[in-house]
């Protein structure tokens, strides 16, 4: 019974997953208007296989109306994970040519020398992005609409590739791993030909910097060749995940960094060829580091009255990336007890690099004069940056106006003792006036120190 229970819930879970996916994908369908210019035309995909009949949509082309046939479940398992109230993802649709992939190590891939007849007629290459999840897949769409009951084209989606984490966020020093599933129907299944069993692929991954390509990872699994050796400690899951004789079939493409810097952020390409098709996404990887901040002087600062104190030093250190970063001085607990802007003037250090990429730089604020109302208050550096939460991170100081606090510790001591002299002196000169000088005057202190200032009457 329990496992009943157990077994129903788990079905209505899916059941709640299968409805939380988008049934409908709004796209552009975009295609070269000539003399350098883009046009782009409405287009939908119907991605759920439900018994009803697809909606009316008069607004599309039919041909531009597509419903995805997907055998081998990509698209479903790409969105499987898609936050429910999250906006659909970008999407955008061209024309496809299947060609040969041009590197050299791929040339395995295509040993005949011409496309297969197979794969003549139209393609189509979809491509959706959005915060959970980069897509690309190439669909291969019937050649005429299907007439009843809504004017839609049948597509195949034939090869898909596609991430959950498009815009990864790595710890600085941390490994990086990049995950990337791919999978492949393909269009002439048993084709005598064809040895059963998922046919070999090239994957590979790049970073692209300041317009150019560097080639990290690339890798053949089931050919026999020399491939470019990877850089920077690459390391990919290259396999293909079931092994089904005649497909469909999905794959791990899965990318793995070790202990990642800020030179290795940027825009990485993840390719999957097949001969004659690649599908190819795009993922930014963004490196972050917390800064480390730190107050001087700490835990106090003096003034005295009608004084400014000496000037604050917030340091921010370590810290990565620069753009994002925000210092706020506050002042916590002053004249009307609440937080508020510390008044002052303000300014910040360059930047300093330090050798593994990350930066410090400093923060400054000078007080105005203090007044004895200010004895008390806590100033603070608040750091904001990408890589702490919208709190921040801050460092406080407390404000002491001299003549407000009690004596210190040694102003005590000096009392005490220059009490005992003064009665010992007393004593022994037999005084019996009831006069009694200020104590600074006898032991010659300043008239500014706490315990001067409490007595001396003049
Ligand atoms: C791909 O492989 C990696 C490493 O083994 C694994 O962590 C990941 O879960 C795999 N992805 C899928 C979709 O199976």
């Amino acid at each position: 019974m329990k496992r009943l229970s157990l077994l129903l819930a788990v079905a209505l879970g899916l059941a709640t997953a299968v409805s939380a996916r988008p049934t409908v994908i709004e796209c552009w369908f975009v295609e070269d208007a000539g003399g350098g210019k883009l046009a782009k035309k409405p287009a939908a995909l119907l991605l759920r296989q439900g018994a009803e009949s697809p909606p009316l949509r008069p607004d599309l082309a039919p041909e531009r109306y597509l419903k995805i046939h997907d055998p081998a479940g990509a698209l479903q398992a790409a969105f499987r994970q898609y936050p429910r109230d999250a906006p659909a993802p970008r999407c955008e649709m061209s024309l496809y040519v299947p060609l040969p992939a041009s590197a050299k190590w791929l040339s395995g891939l295509t040993p005949e020398q011409s496309c297969p007849r197979a794969l003549d007629g139209t393609w189509l290459m979809v491509s959706m992005s959005s915060p959970f999840l980069s897509l690309s897949s190439l669909l291969r769409p019937q050649s005429e609409p299907q007439p009843e009951p809504a004017l839609i084209t049948m597509a195949t989606a034939v090869l898909t590739v596609f991430t959950h984490t498009p815009t990864p966020r790595i710890p600085m020093g941390q490994d990086a791993l990049l995950d990337l599933s791919f999978a492949y129907v393909p269009l002439t299944p048993k084709a005598p030909s064809l040895a059963p069993g998922p046919p070999p692929f090239g994957l590979e991954w790049r970073r692209q910097h300041l317009g150019k390509g560097h080639l990290l990872l690339a890798v053949t699994p089931g050919l026999n060749g020399q491939v470019p050796a990877a850089r920077e400690g690459a390391v990919a899951f290259a396999a293909w995940d079931d092994d089904e004789p005649w497909g469909p079939w999905t794959g791990n493409g899965t990318f793995w960094l070790p202990a990642v810097r800020p030179s290795q952020e940027g825009t990485y390409l993840a390719t999957v060829h097949l001969p004659y098709l690649q599908g190819q996404i795009t993922l930014e990887l963004a490196v972050l580091k917390p800064p480390k901040v730190a107050l001087t002087p700490a835990p106090l600062v003096w003034a005295a009255p009608g004084e400014a104190p000496p000037e604050l030093l917030c340091l921010v250190s370590h810290f990565y990336p620069s753009h994002g970063l925000e210092v706020e001085w506050e002042l916590r607990g002053g004249p009307e007890g609440r937080l508020q802007k510390a008044e002052g003037q303000r300014w910040l250090s360059a930047l300093r690099h330090h050798s593994d990429g990350s930066l410090s730089l400093s923060a400054h604020l000078q007080l105005p004069p203090v007044t004895s109302e200010q004895h008390g208050a806590r100033y603070a550096c608040r750091v904001h940056h990408p890589s702490l939460s919208a709190l921040g991170r801050s460092a406080e100081v407390t404000l002491q106006v001299a003549g407000l606090s009690g004596p210190s510790l040694e102003d005590g001591i000096g009392l005490f003792l220059s009490a005992f002299l003064l009665l010992g002196l007393l004593k022994a000169l037999g005084w019996a006036e009831n006069r009694v000088k200020p104590l600074s005057t006898i032991l010659g202190k300043p008239p500014s120190s706490p315990v001067a200032t409490v007595i001396t009457p003049q």
